[in-house]
Order: C-alpha cells, then structure tokens, then sequence
C-alpha cells in the first residue's frame, strides 16, 4: 500500500455545487490520490446552516460555520459560496496564508479579478476559475494554456444555461418566459437571484473573463455591453422562428477595428441575437452552454457541453483541484494573468454585425418607400423585407389598418443602425418599433 503524504482541501460552500465536490472528492478519493501522488483530504466545508438539507449525503462533522479557521489549515481552498463578500476576503485570506485556490466565482472574478490575480501574484499563489465559465465546459485551459501560441479573433457563445434554458423552452414548447424561469430554478440551474441570468449579468461576467484571457487585456465588466432577455416575448420567438431563426443569448467578444481612429480595439458585449436555425449554435437545447472560438492559425474550434448544475460544474471545479494538487506535491511556477496587450475596449456603436428590426406600421401607400429610404439616408443596407401579420390600431378614435414589417439588413455600424431605428421612431408610418435583434453567425 502506498503512503501518501496530505494534501488539506478546504471547502467553503456546500450547496448546488460544493455539496457535489464533497460527494465526488470523498467517493473517489483513492483514485485522486493514485492522481495527484498525494491524499486529498477534505478538512471541512464552511456553509451557514448547519442544518439545512443538502443534495449529498455527507459526514455532518465536515461542516462548520467557521470559514475563517478551515482556511488557516489548508494548503488548497475551493471557494463555491458565491456573491462578492465574504467571498473576497476568504480568497485574500486563502492566498495570503500560502493557499493556491479554486474557485467557480465569476461574479467576484469579473469584479475583483485583478485585485485576486495580483495577491496571488505577489506571493506566487495560484487561481484556479475553469468553472467559473460554462459550468462543465473546457474553456478557460483551452485559452488560457492550449491556445497561448496563437491569437484569438472571436468568441461567440451560448455561456448561461439558465436564459438559454428559457429562450429554448419558449421555442420548442411555446412555454411561458416564467414557467420556463421556474423550472430552470427548480433544477439548480439560476443563481440564486435569477436576474442576474435574466438581465444577462452572469453572461456578461463571463464575457468579461473570456475576453481579458482571449485579448490579453483586462476586460472591466463595466465595459461588457449587456442586454437581457425579457424583452423577448413569445411573439418574438414565433416571429424569428418563422423567418427560418432561433433566439439565444449570446456572448460575443471579437477583435475589431475602432470605426473613428482606425486603431485595433476589442468589444464584448452580451445580448438577445437571431441564429440561423441551421448555425450549430441553434442546436445548443436546455442549459446546454457552447463557445465557438475562432483563432488564426487554430481557426475554429467549438465547445460544448453542461453549463449549469452541481455536479457538472464540479467535474470542473475538480479538475482544477487536481491541478492544484499536483502543483502543491509537484511545485512549478503556474500561470500568471496575461494582460500585456492591453487593448481599447470599444463601445457598442463601433460593432458592426447584422439586424432584423420589426414595425409596425399604418398599411397605407408609400410606407415601404419612406421606411426604406431613411434606412438609404443612413447608409443601411436592406436585405430583405417581409410583411408579416395584420391588424388595427386606434388613431383618433378610428381603427386604421397596421401591417408587421420586418425589415433584415447586410451588415451595418451599430451607431448608422440605431440612428436609423431613432429615425423610423418618429416617421408617420410607424405606429411602433416592435424590436430591434441583432443576427449572429454567417
Ligand atoms: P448555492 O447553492 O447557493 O450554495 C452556496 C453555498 O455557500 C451554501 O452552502 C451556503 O451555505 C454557502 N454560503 C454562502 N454564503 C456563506 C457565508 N457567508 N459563509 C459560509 N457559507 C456560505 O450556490 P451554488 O449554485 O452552489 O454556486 C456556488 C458558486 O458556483 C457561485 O459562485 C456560482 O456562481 C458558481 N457556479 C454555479 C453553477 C451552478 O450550476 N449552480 C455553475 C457554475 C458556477 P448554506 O448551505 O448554509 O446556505
Ligand atoms: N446561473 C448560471 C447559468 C449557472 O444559468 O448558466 C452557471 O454559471
């Protein structure tokens, strides 16, 4: 039998996530040991009920409530308590005490990532975060290591299962925007205030530490341009499903070049978008997460996979235990934050992409015409023009005849787009902007 030295892991939370670590750390802990070369011991798990229920039947003498001296006697501290504080502080106290940590967090990495980066640089820790991205999904190693020798041009991805959860039920089964929300809560798939899915927070948390990696820049999450989904109703989904699309949130993070100085910049930015049905991206069902990254030399890679759930965000959260581990018996330097490049990020008027605007508008001669010339004024390309239902609305106390138009364009400046949507706003022959969706993919 082979004697292994201990590797102390401690675990601060114990819910969704970390309730399935423990399980998962504990039932296998001869072959993580035969792994790492070490025992991986878990000393406690820190949570705030010592009562409440947990989805893994675990030792009730590993829980404490006392955070604080668990991390004093560990050499490696998982952190899946999520929120900002106490959160923070325990990963400066971790790294400060000599800890390398591993942490699913990215509401704390998109706000308080260079201050962590930069403590445990100084006492040369380590950060571990490949769950803290699409749950399950490789993608933080992927860039931050397999892709280090090349450049990355795009990443376009489905990062949050929860809204991508919603948006798929409303397509597939008609469902409401809330039933669907509900059972994405009911699974475990929503952070515990579901707005931060629905107003699409989370995704641009993730965006933030996709595009610092993939840019070599620091990607405030202030500068990830966010837009939610609860504009996008039921009417929406139909409509773009009719017109051959599907509705997902994306997050898009790309090189492109500043439209005023000609400069190279970088955008991110997060938002409703019309996928072609037949773009893999609209095959992405329930809380499945996706990101296609488009690199010059690799091209394009996908991946793709569980981005929510205990115990697939575990099977990440473990990797990077592992890693860890090996460093903690084996030594070696890590990997550093890579910010050097230190790029402009762009505001959302300098993306240029493609657009499906929706009006409705009085169904009277000459409203194609002025709707397609201010569309001309404002260097807008059309490409195609779909009238859709009928109805009526009251102006003046008559009913005067409406028709839905939707009108798609080739690829335009954001800022020529929503001048030309202000435009439309105020034309006679619009009753109403009904929605304006950015189209994704080729
Ligand atoms: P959760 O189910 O709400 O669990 C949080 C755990 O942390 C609970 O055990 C809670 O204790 C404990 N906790 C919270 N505040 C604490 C405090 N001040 N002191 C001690 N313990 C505290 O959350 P989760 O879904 O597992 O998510 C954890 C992290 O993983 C978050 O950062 C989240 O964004 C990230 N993540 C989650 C998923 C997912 O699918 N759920 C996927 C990827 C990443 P009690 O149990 O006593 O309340
Ligand atoms: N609430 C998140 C989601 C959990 O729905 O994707 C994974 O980060």
């Amino acid at each position: 039998m082979i004697e292994y030295r201990n590797v102390r892991v401690a675990l601060l939370g114990g819910g969704t996530v970390g309730a399935q670590v423990a399980r998962l750390l504990l039932e296998h802990k001869e072959e993580f040991a035969s792994r790492v070369g070490a025992s991986l011991e878990l000393t406690g798990i820190a949570v705030r009920n010592l009562d409440a229920a947990r989805s893994a039947d675990l030792p009730k003498e590993l829980f404490t409530t006392d955070a604080e001296s668990l991390i004093l006697g560990a050499d490696i501290v998982i952190e899946v308590m999520g929120g900002l504080e106490p959160a923070r502080s325990y990963i400066l106290q971790a790294i400060n005490s000599g800890a390398d940590v591993v942490t699913a967090n990215k509401a704390l990495l998109a706000t308080h990532g260079t201050e962590l980066f930069e403590a445990a640089e100084r006492v040369g820790a380590q950060l571990y975060f490949e769950a803290a991205v699409a749950g399950a999904i490789p993608i933080i190693r992927p860039l931050r290591e397999s892709l280090a020798g090349d450049r990355v041009k795009r990443i376009m991805g489905i990062v949050n299962g929860t809204t991508n959860y919603i948006l798929d039920k409303m397509d597939t089964e008609g469902a409401s925007f809330d039933d669907a929300l509900a059972v994405a809560t009911e699974l475990g798939y929503a952070e515990a205030d579901p707005t931060a899915d629905v107003d699409a927070f989370d995704a641009a948390q993730k965006a933030s530490i996709l595009a610092s990696l993939a840019f070599h820049t620091t990607i405030p999450l202030e500068s990830v341009h966010r837009e939610g989904i609860r504009e996008i109703s039921g009417k929406t989904v139909e409509l773009a499903k009719k017109a051959g699309y599907v509705v997902k949130l994306l997050a898009v993070c790309e090189r492109l070049t500043d439209p005023t100085t000609g400069e190279e910049g970088v955008s991110a930015r997060v938002y409703p978008a019309l996928i072609s049905r037949e773009h893999p991206l609209a095959a992405v069902h329930k809380a499945n997460n996706a990101v296609f990254v488009e690199a010059e030399a690799a091209g394009s890679l996908m991946f793709y996979g569980a981005g929510a759930g205990g115990p697939e965000t575990a099977s990440a959260v473990l990797g990077d235990l592992v890693s860890a581990a090996r460093r903690h018996v084996i030594g070696g330097p890590g990997l550093g934050a890579s910010t050097h490049a230190n790029l402009p990020v762009l505001p959302i008027s300098a993306i240029t992409t493609r657009y499906h605007v929706t009006l409705s508008v009085f169904d009277r001669p000459g409203v194609l015409a002025s709707v397609a010339e201010e569309f001309a004024k404002h260097g807008v390309s059309v490409e195609l023009v779909e009238q859709g239902t009928f109805g009526s609305e009251a102006v003046s106390g008559e009913a005067a005849p409406t028709a839905t138009l939707v009108i798609g364009t080739h690829a335009a400046l954001e800022s020529d787009l929503a001048a030309t949507v202000s435009a439309l706003a105020q034309l006679d022959a619009v009753s109403s902007v009904v929605s304006v969706l950015r189209v994704e993919g080729a």
